[in-house]
């Protein structure tokens, strides 16, 4: 697949089937992740794999869209530094944020590849920090619940229209 067409082909997976996935696998979702643009090159990620099941329905627990979750296989939650070694200014527009949910969306787009489904699941932080010993001077950015699809599952969410998110020049104006 070329990386537009996983683009077009990635959708969220909401159910899973019992099947394992492999070190090898998840190894490679993760370099993905690894392999992200951040600013200044700050690589303020963190990635925590959570493959454990009692875990996995805790954390469906402290997700408010997450009612699936514990027939993920793996839940990869992702945090940022909140005080990445960014200059002042990169830190002032929150890069370093931004470049946790390319790392989340990297991984979520490697999954696809690699055969997996997937799902992004916003958390409530301080429930999850407590629950996985995150230190408080990291912030959960989410996380990406994955597995195997469930055979035929397809859920395509509509899209708007280009020219109703398309500006040219200056914002409104829908004409080139
Ligand atoms: C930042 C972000 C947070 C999201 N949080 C949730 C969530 O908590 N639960 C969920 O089921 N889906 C969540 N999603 C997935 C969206 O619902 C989904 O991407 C959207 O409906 C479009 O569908 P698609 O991913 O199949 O194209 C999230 C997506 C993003 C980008």
């Amino acid at each position: 697949m070329t990386v537009l067409e996983t683009i077009i082909a990635r959708q969220s997976t909401r159910d899973w089937t019992e099947e394992k996935v492999s070190d090898e696998i998840l190894a490679q979702l993760l370099e993905a992740g690894r392999r992200s643009p951040s600013p200044l090159n700050s690589q303020p990620w963190h990635f925590i794999v959570v493959r454990n099941k009692d875990a996995i329905k805790k954390i469906m627990g402290y997700a408010h869209h997450g009612a699936f979750l514990s027939h993920a296989d793996v839940v990869v939650v992702v945090t940022v530094e909140k005080k990445a070694k960014i200059d002042q200014w990169l830190f002032e527009h929150e890069q370093h944020l931004y470049s946790g949910a390319c790392a989340l969306y990297n991984m979520w787009l490697a999954s696809c590849e690699l055969g997996l489904g997937s799902c992004w699941v916003t958390l409530d932080e301080q429930k999850v920090e407590e629950f996985l010993s995150i230190p408080s001077d990291q912030k959960i950015i989410g996380s990406l619940a994955t597995g195997y699809s469930k055979e035929g599952y397809h859920r395509e969410a509509p899209r708007k229209e280009l020219s109703e998110i398309v500006s040219y020049e200056r914002y409104g104006k829908t004409t080139e």
